[in-house]
């Protein structure tokens, strides 16, 4: 499975954006509205991975306009970071969900899935030439360093930038924190889960002004 021979040859965002919607790179486009490629300027500073579209960002075509989205431009505001500035994308283009009656609940996608997605994500690092990177949650932290990544012993500390995906003369550093869904669910520690991502997200921001 991979998602490489529907990716153009050094496209435009607006290009790329246009081709995910053809993508049989995995099954996941069957059941999904549309794909969801990242939005932001190119080139940009920072670029934000999270994990893949949820209903809302399935339904209007863009990444984090749903509750999860709100919770991390309030956040990135928090720690001084223009959200308007940076790139917004997902390790995985297409939503992965089961359905209960009518209700589409959020699946986190397999591990083949997010390898299969990979060449999109490639093409939007050469896009955007970021300077950092932000890993939102697990999935995008093992989207990069493997299924043995841990969100909670990564998280908060600049990380190199991993030797198994190649960019084109392109380090980033990495930092990972919690995804911002966290906060919608932690209920009784949603103000901790909050503060906890704000601190992670000013370690970038500081990255970013040196
Ligand atoms: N969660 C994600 O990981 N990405 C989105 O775009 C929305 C919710
Ligand atoms: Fe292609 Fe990724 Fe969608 Fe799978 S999830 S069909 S690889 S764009």
């Amino acid at each position: 499975m991979s998602a490489a021979e529907w990716v153009p040859e050094s496209p435009t965002l607006a290009e790329l954006r246009s081709a995910v919607q053809d993508c049989r790179g995995c099954e996941l486009y069957r059941d999904a509205t549309q794909g969801v490629m990242g939005e932001g300027p190119t080139p940009a500073p920072l670029m934000l991975l999270g994990e893949q579209p949820g209903d809302r960002e399935d339904r209007e075509g863009e990444p984090f306009v749903g509750p999860a989205g709100g919770i991390l431009h309030e956040a990135l505001a928090d720690a001084g970071i223009d959200p308007e500035a940076t790139y917004t994308t997902n390790v995985v283009k297409h939503f992965r969900h089961r359905l209960s009656g009518k209700r589409r609940i959020h699946q986190s996608p397999t591990s083949k899935q997010v390898g299969a997605c990979a060449p999109w994500l490639a093409a939007e690092l050469d896009l955007v030439r970021p300077t950092g990177v932000v890993l939102l949650g697990g999935t995008a932290g093992k989207a990069l360093y493997g299924s043995s990544f841990r969100v909670g012993e990564a998280r908060g500390h600049l990380l190199e930038w991993p030797d198994a995906i190649a960019t084109a003369s392109l380090d980033p550093w990495v930092l990972a924190t919690t995804h911002p869904s966290a906060v919608l669910r932690a209920e009784d520690q949603r103000q901790e889960t909050y503060d906890g991502l704000v601190a992670d997200l000013k370690v970038a921001a500081k990255a970013l002004t040196r």
